[in-house]
Order: structure tokens, then sequence, then C-alpha cells
């Protein structure tokens, strides 16, 4: 029943089913009932991950290690290379090669688009990416759509508007795929003009039908949205950074947004926030990124790891 993602490669939200996803969901669901239970678990005893880390991470980093850890498994922690002898100048499939021959599976965050796919070119592990430079996020976007699902029961007919930086926030680029395997009414992107989302990310609404609509002002759509997902700025992807500080604040969640919100509606965003949400936002019952999104994180991949790493996983 699992076989799936047994031994697979999770690189891009595209390569979901819906009926993957709907799994994810499930075991998802098993895991935090393990974690409030029993704390954990040794479903994946004798495992080891590598946590293979060019970029810097809190959220991802962190959950991973302790998901690995409440399945009874190991890891290998290669944050911040610039110890390991990637620094000498190694190239990415030889760092791949040589710690695919110590674990289990590599978990990869990079600044390049694409550096997950040459990961798994490498080897015959499975690799999961973590992040790809502005490209895609897909275990994020797993977390996400569990954070939605796990509060409206389903994502059909919800309103979702994903505001901030949607040109190179690699998040929401897995969101909106993710997302399109389902029924949203509509699907709002808000959005300086020129941190517009690329119309690639677009082809999974497009074939699915569902309506796209971009907006410059947030109060356009507040009073319909659902789902409001800020984003930070990513000032790393920024060449002129001139630009970065005219569109820095272009959004602020504020107590006076979400006054003029849904009172259904919910608030979220990945983490780190730099200033687009108000902390006195904090306290709002309908602020799910701290209470909800973070800690299902870990439960999502737990059952990532579970799945990815053993045939029939039996939960
Ligand atoms: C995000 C990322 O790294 O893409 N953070 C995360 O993994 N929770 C979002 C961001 O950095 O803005």
């Amino acid at each position: 029943m699992d076989s799936s993602l047994f031994k697979k490669d999770i690189l891009t939200a595209s390569q979901f089913t819906k009926k993957d996803v709907e799994r994810v969901v499930a075991v998802t669901r098993s895991m935090r009932d393990i974690v409030d239970k029993d704390g954990s678990t040794d479903i994946l005893k004798g495992n080891i991950m590598t946590a293979l880390f060019y970029e810097p991470s809190s959220r991802t980093f962190g959950s991973f290690v302790a998901a690995m850890q409440r399945l009874g498994g190991g890891f290998i922690p290669l944050q911040g290379v610039v110890y390991s002898s990637v620094a000498k100048g190694e190239s990415l499939p030889d760092t791949v090669r040589t710690f695919a021959s110590f674990s289990d599976c590599i978990v990869l965050r990079h600044p390049q688009v694409g550096a997950a796919v040459t990961a798994a070119d490498a080897t015959a592990k499975p690799v999961i990416n973590a992040g790809d430079g502005p490209g895609e996020h897909p275990t994020q976007a797993l977390l996400d759509f569990f954070t939605i699902m796990d509060h409206f029961g389903s994502v059909d007919g919800l309103t979702i508007t994903l505001v901030g930086d949607l040109l190179n926030g690699r998040t929401v680029h897995s969101l909106i795929t993710l997302l399109s395997l389902f029924s949203p009414k509509a699907i709002h992107l808000v959005s300086p003009e020129v941190l517009k989302m690329t119309r690639d990310h677009l082809e999974g609404p497009k074939k699915s039908g569902i309506k796209v609509i971009e907006h410059e002002a947030l109060d356009d759509v507040l009073g319909e949205t659902d789902v409001l997902y800020a984003t930070r700025v990513q000032k790393e992807r920024f060449t002129d950074l001139d630009v970065y500080e005219k569109v820095k604040y272009s959004y602020i969640i504020t107590p006076d947004i979400m006054k003029k919100s849904k009172k259904t509606a919910i608030l979220m965003h990945p983490f780190p926030r730099l200033g687009e949400i108000d902390g006195a936002v904090d306290a709002d019952p309908r602020a799910l990124y701290l209470r909800a999104q973070i800690p299902n994180g870990m439960y999502v991949r737990m059952a990532l790891l579970a799945l990815v790493l053993k045939e029939d996983i039996s939960v």
C-alpha cells in the first residue's frame, strides 16, 4: 500500500499524485498520535539520514533531525558545509556519493535550482529536496497543505491567498502545485509587479482549471480569503539590493488586516518572518504559524521519512 513513495526521491511537488498527498496526510496524523502518546517509535531503527545543508536553516533542519530521531533512526548533521570538504571545493555529486554510502537517505538544501535533481542522479539512495534556491520546497508544501487540511478538513472550495515574494519564495511554488491536485475555489496571488510568480509555476492550476487571480493590493481579496499565506521577501536572491529595499515591506500583516479578514480565515507563514507579520497578531487564534505549522513540520517529515525508507509502515 505504501509502495508509491518507497525508495523514491522527493524532488518536486509536481511528482505527487492526489493519492500520495492523501497518504502523507494520513500517516502524518498517525505520527502525531505516536508522538503525543509515546514520544517516539522504532520504525526506522538502524536507518541513518544525512542532512546536507548548504544554506541556512533552522526549522527544516531541526524538524528533519527530530523526525528521524523520533522514528528511532540516526543522522549525520552537515549544516554549515564550511567545515566539510565542500569548503575545499568538492563537487555536489562527490559529496552526495560519499554520504550515500554512510546513510540511507540524503536530505539536501542547496542554493541552486535543480541541485536536488543533480544529487539524485549521483546516487540510488533517496534524495529529499529541502529547498533548492528559489526553486521548490516540497516538504514545506506538504506541511502547509497538512495544516490547511487539518484545520478545514478539506481544501476543496477554499479561497487561498499567497502574498509576498512569489518570484523567489520556493514554498509557494511547491504549495500552488500541491493545491492544484485538489479543488480550491480560487487562488489569489498578491505581490508587487517585480515579485510576481513565474508562469511555469502556474502550470498546475492551469491544467486543473483552478481560477488564479493576480493582484497588487491585499485589501482587494481579504474579505473572501480563507487561507492567507504570507511570505518573506527573499533578500538573498536579489542582485540589486535597492530593489529589495523598495519592496521588503510591501505587505505587513497587522491586527488591522486581521480585523478586515474573515472570522474563519487562517493566517500562515513558513518562517522565518522578517517584519511581514506584526507580533501583535500572534495571539489571534487565526494565526497558525507557531501553533500548528511549525509542529506539523516534524510530523510531516516523520511521515515522509517513514514512507520513503520503509515499504510497509502499517500506521
Ligand atoms: C522557507 C525556506 O527556506 O524556503 N523557510 C522554511 O524552510 N521554513 C521560507 C523562507 O526562508 O522564507
